[in-house]
């Protein structure tokens, strides 16, 4: 079965990521990718490392009737822009997989809160299903709807499953450090992330209040059965790939090593594409070593001496933490292997 695809918003780094995915899927026909500053030019225009792979297929204006000739839409675009198209296609009967956070978040009210406007469509946040395979695997699998998770999200969600699933931690005092590359800012310069800018710093930014926190907290308190308060400093740095969450947490009394092990191996032990890190030659998580590829890398490092933890994991923000992870949902939706095309080793030097 050959299942055509549109994506909206294809110049940019994710949609670039999708289409990069894509062009290895046995199942998939890209039939449209959208730009409206490079419509009518060679999709190799902006994405020349695709030479050679999608012929000489050009960028459309948003064309929805075109856009609607597929079975499944990819959206890859800025905040609140999505809401725009969405519940036409949902409509007309296609599937959806949006890669911003138009959906992420379940209570209409947070909307106004972390991204300052009004959502349109309340219903459409509870049908929609939070694409994170390792939580809602189930759910993706029924879904025509779903919310791929931002990169920062990911990567501090998936540090701290097996901390707060498995009842290692002290639930009130949890502070996420996040360390982000420049890619996570989308393909235009502003002040901050224009390449200049942005080279050799290690920068804290919306060090309270960063909008990621507000799918962290929606997810993690499922999990934990109650409602979760978690500090999240992200930080800039010099990377252009790569994000590292380091969760820091205090452990309940009588919590060792020994069961930390046991509760990465009873959560992760069958995720096809969570890797546990433990010993040599690099002890933890390093974003360096899953550079271009879907992997999630997940340790710990315990600290029976003060009794705490820092619980960790690395992605490629434009893979796990972005179009690897939407292919990884839309796979499962539509009953593929849930590996296919994602199954790329790591880049090494990267
Ligand atoms: N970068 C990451 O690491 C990352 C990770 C996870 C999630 N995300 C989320 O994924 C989404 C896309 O991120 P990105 O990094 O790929 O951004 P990007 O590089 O800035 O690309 C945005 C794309 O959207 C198109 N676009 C912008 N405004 C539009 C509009 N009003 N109507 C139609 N198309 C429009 C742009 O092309 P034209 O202007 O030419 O139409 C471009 O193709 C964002 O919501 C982001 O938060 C990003």
């Amino acid at each position: 079965m050959v299942v055509r695809v549109s994506i909206i918003g294809a110049s940019g780094y994710t949609g670039g990521e999708l289409l990069r995915i894509l062009a290895l899927h046995k199942e998939v026909e890209v039939i449209a990718a959208t730009s409206r500053e490079y419509a009518g030019k060679p999709i190799t225009h902006v994405h020349p490392h695709l030479r050679g792979f999608y012929g000489n297929m050009r960028f459309i204006e948003v064309n929805l009737d075109k856009i609607m000739e597929a079975d499944v839409v990819f959206l890859s675009l800025p905040a609140g822009v999505s809401v725009n198209y969405v519940p036409k296609l949902l409509e007309s009967g296609l599937r959806v997989v949006d890669l911003g956070p138009d959906y992420r978040l379940k209570s209409p009210e947070d909307y106004m809160r972390w991204y300052g406007f009004e959502h349109p469509q309340p219903d459409l946040l509870e049908k929609a299903v939070y694409g994170m395979p390792e939580l809602h695997r189930e759910e993706i699998a029924r879904a025509r709807l779903v919310a791929s998770p931002g990169c920062n999200s990911t990567a501090a969600i998936l540090s701290l499953i097996p901390a707060i699933k498995e009842r290692l931690i002290d639930l009130d005092h949890i502070a996420v450090d996040m360390k982000v590359g420049s890619s996570e800012a989308g393909r235009n310069p502003t002040p901050g992330t224009h390449h200049p800018e942005r080279e050799n710093v290690i920068r804290p930014y919306e060090a309270s209040g960063h909008r990621h926190v507000a799918e962290v907290e929606q997810e993690l308190s499922k999990i934990a059965g109650r409602e979760l308060r978690i500090a999240f400093v992200p930080h800039a740095v010099s990377s252009i790939r790569g994000a590292l969450a380091t969760s820091h947490t205090w452990l309940n009394s009588g919590v060792d090593e020994v069961r930390i092990v046991k509760a990465y191996a009873s959560c992760y032990g069958k995720e096809p594409f969570i890797r546990i890190i433990r010993g040599p030659p690099v002890g933890y998580p390093d974003p360096k070593y899953v550079i271009g590829s879907n992997f999630a890398d997940v340790g710990f490092a315990y600290d029976g001496r003060v009794g705490r933890a820092a619980f960790m994991a690395a992605i490629d923000n434009l893979m796990k933490g972005a179009a690897g992870q939407a292919v990884q949902a839309f796979n499962i939706m539509m009953g593929f292997d849930e590996r296919e095309a994602l199954m790329i080793p790591p880049l090494k030097p990267a």
